[in-house]
């Protein structure tokens, strides 16, 4: 089994996507995905209204999921940890007890667009329309993810 963690700083915008996204395009007998956030701000609660809705509208269900926070076991349960920013990157990396655990962390968009550190912008405090350039941006690159880990 492969298993892959999506972190962001709540666990409820932008890693219940990734998580719900990527989930869809990977066969479940040899992949699990699963997603977590840095801080313990929504620990328990169901992604934000506007992530399931913008998932509904892409026949995408994300409401099996609820918050958890990131903690330093999951350099050892997850063998691929994908970032939405450079600050989770670091607060993700600022619990890391080795090389090996520094190495799996990456920030998602370098999966679609390489070596650029582009980040998924926090739609927390945005409009509708963040929700749904977040999805796009996050669909595009799990589709990345989904064609390596498959070829
Ligand atoms: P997320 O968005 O990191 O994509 O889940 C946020 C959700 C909640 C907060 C910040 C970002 N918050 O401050 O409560």
């Amino acid at each position: 089994m492969i298993r892959i963690l999506m972190v962001c700083l709540g666990n409820i915008c932008r890693s219940p996507l990734a998580h719900g996204i990527l989930d869809s395009k990977l066969d479940s007998n040899f992949f699990e995905v699963d997603s977590a956030g840095t801080s313990n701000y929504h620990i328990g609660s169901l992604p934000d209204k506007r992530s399931i809705a913008v998932a509904r509208k892409n026949n995408l269900d994300i409401t099996n999921q609820l918050g958890k926070q990131f903690i330093v076991e999951d350099f050892e349960t997850y063998d691929y940890i994908y970032v939405m920013d450079k600050s989770n990157f670091e607060n993700v990396i600022k619990m890391a007890r080795n090389v090996e655990d520094i190495a799996k962390v990456k920030l998602i968009l370098n999966e679609s667009h390489p070596n650029k550190n582009l980040e998924v912008p926090d739609p927390y405090y945005g409009g509708d329309s963040g929700f749904d350039d977040v999805y796009k941006m996050l669909d595009e690159a799990c589709d990345c993810i989904s064609k390596k880990t498959q070829c």
